[in-house]
């Protein structure tokens, strides 16, 4: 019995020990998530939950460069008061210095979980390796980085923006597939870097290529915004005399684009053709105007989701390694039909 005894005593201490090691830090089970997520599952399911009002949302925003962004913001901020979590929410204003600068104060805080929308796709290894040696979680939302470590963020949840970019290019393929001339397409891209602005690219250069009549002339950021996307229209008129298509990579930087287009004397939508991406109000409006010919929609309600994930995450739950945001399309007429309705 007494034999019995200590050795009983022995494998309590030594079960409390491991029990402490697992949360022994300020997440609960998040550490042992984070030390795994090649596999992208906990190490181990401590079942252990803490209330919303316990849980902390460290959340690194782009910036407010467009509608979409403006969209995504609220729907993030709504859906963390709705989940009850608190939300420490940073605005980068388009600068990834900001975004590390950011990360590591809510490394700082020892916040719950850390999500963020990375500005461009490149140069995240070192913060988010400190992230995970501090034990906490990391989610990508929207846009993606190219670190070759998947260990370094437990998921990224957004759209398929090469999907998108082939959407775009299907639709002018459809409507150019007999052509016999060429047909001189210039593009707005997106922030130089960023995911969507190379994706997008990728996908409608992929698509368009099997068409040799369809020809991208000019192609230039004009950085999502509706100012730059104007200002390079501008540009790309006055250098570019037989203009038959303008594909750009967001709402903002077609609108911006419409207004130097009416300003030369032409008519969007008809002298010009015009493709973009996103389908926020202001664009789904000027789609319903005929001034859009096609959106390709790109949603940026990514709170709900992400508030799901974040729970999952400090309950110590699997999370799917990628979560793809379901979208559609909208030529001018569907534009019209579905504007009454849309929420952003
Ligand atoms: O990352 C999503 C893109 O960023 C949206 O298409 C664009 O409008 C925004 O600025």
């Amino acid at each position: 019995m007494k034999r019995f005894g200590r050795m009983g005593a022995v494998l309590a201490l030594t079960l409390s020990m491991v029990m402490l090691g697992a949360c022994g830090n300020n997440n609960g089970g998040n550490q042992a998530n984070t030390g795994n997520q090649a596999t992208k599952a906990p190490a181990a399911d401590t079942g252990k939950t803490k209330e919303a009002k316990d849980i902390t949302l460290g959340f690194s925003q782009v910036g407010a460069e467009s509608g979409w962004r403006s969209a995504n913001t609220k729907s993030i901020q709504d859906s963390a008061k709705e989940a009850g979590y608190t939300l420490k929410f940073s605005d980068a204003q388009q600068k990834q210095e900001n975004q590390i600068k950011a990360i590591r104060s809510f490394i700082q805080q020892k916040v719950d979980v850390i999500a963020f929308s990375p500005v461009v796709e490149s140069g995240w290894d070192t913060v988010l390796k400190e992230a995970k040696d501090a034990g906490i979680p990391v989610v990508l939302t929207d846009r993606a980085v190219d670190s070759k470590d998947t260990s370094l963020y437990v998921t990224f949840l957004g759209s398929d923006f090469v999907e998108e970019g082939r959407k775009a290019g299907q639709w002018l393929s459809e409507k150019y597939k007999d052509t016999t001339e060429d047909i001189n397409i210039v593009e707005l891209q997106g922030t130089t870097g960023s995911a969507p602005a190379n994706d997008r690219m990728a996908g409608f250069a992929e698509v368009i290529a099997s068409n040799p009549h369809l020809k991208v002339i000019a192609s230039q950021t004009g950085d999502f915004t509706r100012a730059k996307g104007k200002e390079v229209m501008q540009a790309f008129l006055k250098a570019n005399k037989d203009i038959d298509v303008l594909y750009a990579h967001n709402d903002d930087m077609a609108l911006g684009a419409i207004q130097a287009i009416e300003a030369a004397g032409l008519k969007p939508g008809q002298d010009i053709t015009i493709i973009s991406v996103d389908a926020v109000k202001d664009g789904m409006q000027a789609a319903s105007e005929g001034k859009i010919n096609f959106i390709v929609e790109c949603n940026p309600m990514l709170g709900p989701q992400l508030m799901e994930i974040v729970r999952n995450v400090v309950d110590g739950k699997s999370v799917e390694p990628r979560i793809v945001t379901e979208e559609s399309t909208f030529t001018s007429e569907q534009a019209k039909e579905a504007l009454p309705s849309r929420a952003y």
